[in-house]
């Protein structure tokens, strides 16, 4: 099981569209379909929202930290076949200063570990934060994705996240930038596009914001969409760096 974490210590910059479409194209998409499950970290509950589920009255979601609970009993499926979420709650407020307590750095990955007969992927949607929490994230990723809109703050913030993972893991994830908000009628967004044409973007458009109102991946009710399309790809990226640190890993073997 590959676990994709979308990280950003910044509020706002797209993590959670990124993360939900991303696991929609997983379960769903045009790649061969992935058993995924999309884990929502952060207290504000936005992937569960995303995809329309009740919000659960049992706050466990911090439990599953402490090993009162287990992962299975939490998870609830989704409309979309091969797709399941780990939803967050109000609890999670409490989580770092629970996993402070614990001393244990790995706490999340042993909880991946878990999870890894059932899917194939395990994607993070993760608060904005840095804290233990953001911390165990780096430490059990195969793969850090960072969303960054178009600014020249958004390089500063990227080389702050690059920096954040170095300093705790010994063998930092290979890092994916994704210009998460492209404009392509404002000079600036399309510098920043000519200045890193090797990343990945996703257009700024009205479709992506409609998810938040039907509360549906994009490739569920705009399949033929630019975005939709600029998510595939994303997608297909992203499969395509994981075939690639399997070979290397089966060749190092
Ligand atoms: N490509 C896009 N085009 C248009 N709107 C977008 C795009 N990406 C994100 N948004 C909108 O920007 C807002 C913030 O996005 P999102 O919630 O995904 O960010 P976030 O990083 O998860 O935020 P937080 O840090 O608060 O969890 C949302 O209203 C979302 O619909
Ligand atoms: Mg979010």
């Amino acid at each position: 099981m590959a676990i994709i974490a979308v990280y950003s210590a910044k509020g706002g910059v797209g993590k959670t569209t990124i993360a939900t479409n991303l696991a929609w194209c997983a379960a769903q998409g045009r790649a061969p379909a992935r058993r995924t499950l999309l884990w929502d970290l952060d207290a504000a509950d936005g992937a569960g929202f995303m995809f329309a589920l009740e919000a659960g009255r049992k706050r466990q979601a911090r439990s599953l930290f402490a090993g009162d609970v287990q992962p299975h009993a939490l998870i609830q499926p989704t409309a979309y076949a091969g797709l399941d979420i780990l939803p967050a709650d109000s609890s999670l407020r409490e989580l770092d200063g629970l996993l402070l307590r614990m001393g244990q750095r790995h706490r999340l990955a042993t909880l991946g570990r878990q999870l890894e007969r059932s899917y194939d992927r395990l994607i993070l949607d993760c608060p904005p934060m840095l804290n233990e929490l953001s911390a165990q994230v780096l430490r059990a990723a195969t793969l850090v994705i960072v969303p960054l809109p178009p600014s020249p703050l958004s390089a500063r913030g990227f080389d702050f996240v690059v920096e954040e993972i170095r300093r705790h893991t010994k063998r930092p994830p290979p890092i994916l930038p994704v210009l998460s908000m492209i404009d392509r009628r404002r000079a600036l967004h399309n510098e920043a596009l000519a200045a890193n044409p090797t990343w990945p973007w996703i257009p700024l458009v009205s479709a992506v914001e409609q998810c938040a109102v039907h509360r549906r991946p994009l490739g569920a009710f705009a399949p033929n969409s630019p975005a939709a399309d600029a998510f595939a790809r994303l997608s297909q990226g992203i499969e395509r760096k994981l075939a690639q640190m399997a070979q290397r890993a089966a060749q190092a073997a």
